[in-house]
């Protein structure tokens, strides 16, 4: 049933692909070439909560997002509120909807803000319009607002199943582990700049599926590395899955790399992420930390408790030298949840009555 004029809270987390979605088969259905994995954040290092309320008291759709209203004619902004429509058409309602949503980490630098925020709006206006769908079914919805945010149902060691079909209904995520598999993984995400990235994901995928020659590969070798991460994670085996990461990672910023125009999202300071890491594992004689980054310069550095010691002080060298902003750790997190009323982010100044 639908509930009008009363907020729903969620808060959600963003997730970081240990093996990459870059490039569709389908734009419109956000269809990908090649299934991914990632890991979804725990909620207390990064997370968005998103506010809704349905009311036919609202003269038109509102949207806020940390804390600056958005203009929902703007394309970008307009291609991901579709879904917000198409769950509405699912309830059968013409209520407008206030979504008020904050991401409590910055926004557009590459650490997925889109996944979390997209998510969490699924699930949040699942509840506020009783429309009692379960993780599979919000996962569909979710990856027609952004692909990656189809992983951000699901807490733990997530897959993005790729699927076969033209209608995407068996394109959506599964829990692949439990947040509570192997508590002693640790995610270290290493901010190195806040600043907005230059080519959307969207626009720059586009782009490499069709000016790159190389991204025929991409698909079959993505697949065969998400069976072997797969591997290494049942294993438990911080060494594979490291090595799977970095080498997923640097394959697609090769092909970014090779694209017509050429996409580059690293910097300097990615690159001396990039080579601390490098000479830890080779002073310990094998991989115990892997670097991934997504659309962005910022890294995420994975490994395990009886390691980061080590990490962190390859990390604090850079740190000192003024390369890093800031380190923040994370463990496998959950999905999203519903919050108490208490904790809406609705303002009666929002509602412009
Ligand atoms: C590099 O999910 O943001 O983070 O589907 O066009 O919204 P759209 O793209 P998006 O792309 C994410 C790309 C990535 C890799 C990944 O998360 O798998």
């Amino acid at each position: 049933m639908v509930t009008l004029d009363k907020a729903f809270t969620a808060e959600g987390s963003p997730n970081i692909a240990l093996i990459k979605y870059w490039g569709k088969r389908n734009e419109r259905l956000i269809l990908p070439h090649n299934s991914s994995l990632s890991i979804t954040f725990d909620h207390k290092a990064l997370r968005t909560v998103t506010s809704v309320m349905f009311s036919k008291k609202l003269k038109k759709d509102i949207f806020y997002l940390d804390g600056k209203k958005q203009d929902l004619n703007d394309r970008d902004i307009r291609e991901r509120f579709s879904i917000v429509e198409k769950m509405r058409r699912m309830a059968k309602t013409p209520a407008r909807v206030i979504v008020v949503s904050q991401n409590y980490f910055p926004t557009a630098s590459g650490l997925a803000s889109s996944a979390s925020g997209i998510a969490t709006l699924v699930y949040v206006i699942n509840k506020a319009l009783g429309l009692g769908l379960n993780a599979k079914e919000m996962s569909i919805i979710a990856r027609q607002g952004s692909g990656s945010a189809s992983r951000s149902l699901f807490g733990g060691v997530v897959v993005w199943n790729k699927g076969k079909r033209h209608d995407g209904k068996d394109s959506f995520a599964q829990q692949l582990f439990k947040e509570d598999y192997w508590p002693q993984l640790i995610d270290n995400i290493v901010v190195v700049s806040t600043s907005k990235k230059k080519v959307p994901s969207r626009a720059g995928m586009r782009t490499t599926v069709n000016t790159n020659p190389l991204f025929k590969q991409r698909a079959s070798s993505a697949q065969s590395r998400l069976a072997e991460i797969k591997k290494a994670f049942k294993a438990k085996d911080i060494s594979k899955v490291a090595e799977c990461t970095i080498a997923d990672s640097n394959e697609m910023h090769a092909l970014m790399l090779s694209t017509i125009p050429s996409i580059r999202y690293l910097n300097s300071a990615s690159y001396a992420v990039m080579d601390a890491i490098d000479e830890l594992n080779a002073r310990e004689g094998k991989a115990i930390a892997g670097y991934t980054f997504d659309a962005g310069p910022n890294a995420n550095i994975i490994t395990i408790s009886k390691y980061q010691g080590k990490v962190t002080r390859a990390l604090s060298r850079l740190k000192k030298g003024g390369m890093i902003l800031y380190v923040k750790t994370s463990r496998l997190g959950e999905g999203p949840r519903i919050l108490p009323e208490s904790r809406s982010l609705i303002k009666k100044s929002m509602l412009g009555r």
